[in-house]
């Protein structure tokens, strides 16, 4: 079978725990080389990947290794002009969230993969959790009826209990977003995926309660949803003692509870024809867990890229996403309803 010869540029916490590992074992792509500034980061790659080829430039990589496709693993602030390179170099790309740091970097990126006919996606890994699969079932079945309000938050104690080089977070000229767009965007985007709507407006308050940043670490949003329902998210770094990344939806026939309950189970309670309240048992969502990463992303990309499959996740997704956190500090800012296009 053709396997996608794949490359990743940065050598941080994510292409350490998602895309290398996903690569190293996918039946669909091969792990054939890796970039990072920074040298000592290669190191633990060529310990753990003894065969793969490793760069300080990615210019380099991308014109001497003969790639296919490669995993945009930087910070936030290179994701567009690596992207960018990638596919004018004729790499496919899929490149971690945000896409980029402004709507306008992220459209620039969608034009690009267009003129070269090559695939971009966005790294929204939760629309891969078995979780969100099932929650999306549950909802398109019509189990929950007409969606009503939905409720969803991820928060932990922040990245710098991540990544050893997490500082860069923190810093707006690196970052563009705090955890706005580490963890809420993730929850922007499952909210579109599992139900279906497109969120039309919002009001949003954000502050930085705890960490040195010129970033917000604390973040929550009121949208109004394509069928008139109401959502709100939280995105916090500053919630300690345990890690929340939930999702709960009341519908007109009842309720569902993505995690919120137990992190490894969705809880569904319906008026209709009994009362009922069942659950489904699932893998917990602890992000810091091994199980967490052990997601299909890369052979689904590499499977899109080869022509074998749709993308479960678009470029156009990854852009709606932005912009909707673009639109929320907006809205903080100018104290206002802020419309949301498409
Ligand atoms: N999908 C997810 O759930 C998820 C989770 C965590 C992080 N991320 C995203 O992944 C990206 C990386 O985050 P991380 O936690 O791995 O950060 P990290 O700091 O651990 O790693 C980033 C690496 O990129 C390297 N780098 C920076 N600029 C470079 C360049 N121009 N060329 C080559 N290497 C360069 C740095 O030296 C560093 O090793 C971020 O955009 C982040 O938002 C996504």
């Amino acid at each position: 079978m053709t396997k996608l010869k794949m490359g990743i540029i940065g050598a941080g916490k994510i292409a350490q725990v998602l895309h290398a590992p996903n690569i190293h074992k996918s039946k669909f792509a091969e792990l054939i080389a890796i970039t990072d500034v920074d040298e000592s980061r290669l190191l633990k790659f060529k310990e753990d990947y003894p065969y793969i080829n490793t760069y300080t430039d990615y210019k380099k990589m991308l014109a001497e290794e003969e790639l296919d496709a490669v995993s945009v693993c930087v910070s936030n602030n290179f994701h567009a002009a690596v992207s960018i390179d990638a596919l004018n170099s004729g790499k496919n790309v899929l490149v971690e969230k945000p896409m980029a740091t402004s709507s306008a970097e992220a459209s620039d990126m969608i034009k690009v993969s267009k003129d070269q006919n090559k695939v971009l996606m966005v790294d929204h890994l939760q629309r891969f959790f078995p979780h969100h699969q099932k929650a999306k079932e549950i909802v398109s079945a019509g189990i929950l009826g007409e969606i009503r309000a939905v409720k969803a938050m991820f928060g932990h104690a922040g990245p710098e209990n991540w990544s050893p080089t997490a500082s860069w977070f923190f810093q707006r000229q690196k970052s563009a977003f705090g955890s706005l767009a580490d963890l809420g965007i993730h929850k922007i985007d499952i909210i579109r995926y599992v139900t279906g709507l497109e969120f039309q407006k919002c009001v949003a308050l954000t502050n930085t309660l705890e960490k040195h940043a010129d970033v917000e670490d604390i973040a929550m949003g009121i949208f109004q949803l394509s069928n008139g329902a109401l959502a709100e998210i939280t995105a916090s770094w500053v919630t300690h003692g345990l890690e929340e990344n939930y999702l709960i939806i009341y519908g007109s026939s009842g309720t569902m509870k993505v995690g919120s309950v137990y992190s490894n189970q969705i809880d569904i309670y319906l008026e209709k024809p009994v009362k009922f309240h069942g659950k489904i048992e699932l893998k917990p969502l602890f992000t810091n867990e091994d199980e967490y990463w052990n997601l299909p992303i890369i052979d689904h990309f590499a499977k899109v890229c080869l022509g074998e499959e749709k993308p479960i996740v678009t470029a156009e997704d990854g852009l709606v996403a932005l912009n909707i956190i673009e639109k929320m500090l907006i809205a903080e800012r100018e104290d206002k309803i802020v419309e949301l296009s498409k």
